[in-house]
Formats: C-alpha cells, structure tokens, sequence
C-alpha cells in the first residue's frame, strides 16, 4: 500500500489531520490500535475553544456541535463559600468555549471521514513505524491477522501519549515534565447538572468541578490522591463529597444514577523538537496538560492545523519552510497552553505539601482574579484559547 501521509492514531489529532489533509487534495491512511466503539466510547474532556470550533465550522464538521454543543460565555470560582462569575465573553470581545464531549468529537470526525472514502483501519495490532529518516518512511501493521505494509511520504505520529511514535526520537529529543501529588476521578452522571456554567471549587478538602454534557447529563470531577482504589470510591461517597466541596452559596450537587466513573492522574509533559526526520508528532504524544484548563484537545488542534497547512505547502512549492518551523510553531503555543494549565491547577488544588503560607498565596491569587479586571482577563483570553497567530 501507498499513501502520501501515514497517520498513526485515531483520535481527534489523527482523524482531523485525515480530513483537513484531504480537504487540500492529500492523501492519508490512518492506522488506529483500538476498535472504532472503544474510540468512540472513551469519556474525556469536553470544552473547546473558540478556535476549534471556527475550525471545524470552517470545514463543514460542525453540524452536530451546532446543534448538541453547549456555548459558555462564563464559568464561576468557588472559593470560602462564595461564587464569583468571570465574564469570559464580556472580557475577549465575544469569545466563548463550546461544551461538547470530546467522544462527540470523535464520532463526528469518524463519521464523516468514512463516508468521504477515508481509509481509518481500525483494530491495527504490531503497528510499527520504519525508516522515518529516510525520503519513504514505512508503516506495519496487522488487521484480521493480515500483515501489511504502508509506504509513505510522511508519518504523523498521532497516537498519544501512550503511543510509539515518541519512541522513534533521537536520544537529544528533551522530555520536560511535572507529576502533580493528586489525581481527578471524574464521573459522568444522568442528574441535573449543578448550574449551567461550569464551577471550579477551590475547597480545603481538595479541588472539584462541575461540568456538564446536557441538561440531564453532569459531568462532575474530585481532586483524589493520585493512587486512590477507585473501588473505595462507592457512588453515595462521591456524591457526598461533592456535596461538601461545590454544594455551597446556595447550589446543589443533584445525584443521579453514574454512567462511568475513572480516575486519571494529573501531569505536564513536553516533548522537544515534535519532529523527527519526516516523523511529526502531534496532539497528545508530543504534550500532556493537566486538565484544569480543559485544553488537551484544543492543542492537538491546533498541531494537526499547522501540520496540514505545513505539508500542503511542501506538496504544492517543495519548499520545507513549513515543515521546518512546524515544531517551534507548535511548542511556542504548547508552552502558552503549558503555563496557563498549570497555573490553574497550582491556584485551586491542595497541594499536600503547601503549608498555611503557600495556602493564603492561592487565596490571595483567586481573590485578585475575581476582584480586578485585569487579572480576570488575563485569565478569560487563556480560558477561551488565545487567537491562533
Ligand atoms: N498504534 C496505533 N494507534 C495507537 C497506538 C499504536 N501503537 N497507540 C495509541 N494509539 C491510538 C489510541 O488508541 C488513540 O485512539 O492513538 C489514539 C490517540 O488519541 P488520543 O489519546 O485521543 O490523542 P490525540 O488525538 O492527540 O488527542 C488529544 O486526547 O488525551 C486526550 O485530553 C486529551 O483531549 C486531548 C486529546
Ligand atoms: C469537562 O467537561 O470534561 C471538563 C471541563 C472543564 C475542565 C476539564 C474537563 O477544566
């Protein structure tokens, strides 16, 4: 088999890539580990941002998000009792976040890429990816016990942070990273969801959230010890500390029946260059951030974006400039991304370590945000995701 660019991952980095490839007359296979329902299943995140959602308007993929997907023009701080509403959309000219679960995404994505003739093999075993220094990388892998292999201009290496393509770095690739000492169990819930903004609790007990799918479904999170059992997690005690930690200022955690419960631990990853050879990573297997800014998914947009535009200029003038600036292109917003979550998750968690000193520094730094305009801009133009340049 041929193709021009061998995507390896079907997530919304490798499928988005597949489309916007195609869209500039590309072709592209993508070869994904796991089966279609288990991708499509898979409950993550589900904020994106404004540039996101231009996107996939732009390329006709919004039709669902249009109608399903939830627009947010605030979300409300909860700290000592009190809530306090950051104007998002008042304070960037309009921006706004869309509430839509990142599976949604998938699907769509999924959906309309196989009813375009895209070639997705899904259930991929031994995918093993070869010569990606030279000008015909190759791509191997078993489907239905039938082994092939994929010949190829370019691998986009799309396959997470669990995935190969990392491992075909040179030993000079930097990996930067932080483990943060807790983790989020997250559940998903057919109960009313707290409010219709999203809430982030900054509680003595430890950090929530409260998100939400629809106006039956809640999307609910805890700050836990990143080697909690979740078998110690029986659902009457999440609903009562979630109770304790967002049921304040007159709000109530409505409890329903949980559709899913996990737990995931909380890390900053960075891997340094995203290219090696004709091998570029993108989305999750070059960078992980925790998810307190909600913006895993929005960065492996904006990847796939420069990505596709990159390789549509190689294809069409045989220049490499593209190519070449796509990593430091990508890393510069990466490390914007990098910070802003990281501050987030450094001003609303208990941090085991912190002591009364460092706690009154994250009291005085939520106080500001929610007192002075500045502050909270700083944080609304972050939150919505900064225009892409
Ligand atoms: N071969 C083929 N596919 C693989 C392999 C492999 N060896 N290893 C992993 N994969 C697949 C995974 O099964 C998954 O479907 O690659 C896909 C990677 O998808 P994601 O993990 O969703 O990563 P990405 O597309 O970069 O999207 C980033 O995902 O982790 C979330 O919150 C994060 O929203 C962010 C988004
Ligand atoms: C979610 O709805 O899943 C969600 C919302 C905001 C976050 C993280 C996750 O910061």
């Amino acid at each position: 088999m041929r193709t021009q660019v061998a995507i390896v991952g079907a997530g919304p980095a490798g499928l988005l890539l597949s489309h916007l490839l195609h869209r500039q007359g590309i072709d592209s296979v993508v070869v994904e580990r796991r089966s279609r329902e288990y991708v499509e299943q898979r409950v993550r995140a589900g904020v994106l941002e404004q540039s996101t959602v231009d996107l996939l308007r732009e390329i006709g993929l919004a039709d669902r998000l249009d109608r399903e997907g939830l627009p947010h023009h605030g979300i409300a701080l909860l700290f000592d009792g009190v809530s306090h509403r950051i104007p998002m959309s008042d304070l960037t000219g309009g921006r706004a976040i869309t509430v839509y679960g990142q599976q949604h995404v998938v699907r769509d994505l999924t959906e309309a890429r196989l009813a375009g003739g895209g070639q997705v093999y899904f259930e991929a075993d031994d995918v093993t990816v070869l010569d990606v220094t030279s000008a015909t990388p190759r791509v191997r892998f078993t489907v239905g016990g039938r082994s092939t292999e994929l010949e190829c201009d370019v691998v986009a290496g799309c396959d997470g942070f669990h995935g190969v393509t990392r491992g075909l770095l040179p030993a000079s690739a930097r990996i930067l990273e932080r483990e943060y000492p807790f983790g989020w169990l997250g559940v998903l819930a057919a109960a009313s969801p707290v409010d219709d903004e999203l809430i982030y609790a900054y509680h003595k007990r430890g950090f929530a959230l409260a998100s939400l799918r629809s106006p039956t479904i809640s999307r609910l999170y805890l700050q836990v010890d990143p080697t909690e059992d979740l078998a110690e997690w029986p659902d009457q005690r999440i609903w009562d500390e979630l109770g304790t930690r967002i049921g304040q200022d007159g709000r109530t955690v409505n409890e329903g029946p949980i559709l899913e419960k996990s737990i995931v631990p909380m890390r900053s990853f960075v891997c340094e260059p995203m290219r090696h050879g004709r091998l570029f990573l993108a989305g999750d297997a070059a960078h992980i951030v925790p998810p307190t800014g909600a913006k895993g998914l929005n960065l492996a947009v904006h990847d796939v974006h420069v990505l596709s535009a990159a390789l549509s200029h190689w294809y069409a003038t045989g220049s490499e400039t593209g190519l070449d600036e796509y990593s430091t292109t990508c890393l510069n917003r990466v490390w914007r991304v990098q910070h802003f979550s990281w501050w987030m998750t450094s001003m609303l968690h208990r941090f085991p370590q912190h002591d009364a000193f460092e706690q009154q520094l994250q009291r005085a730094q939520l106080e500001y945000v929610v007192s002075s305009p500045a502050a909270a801009t700083s944080l609304a133009e972050n939150y919505v995701g900064l225009p892409w340049s």
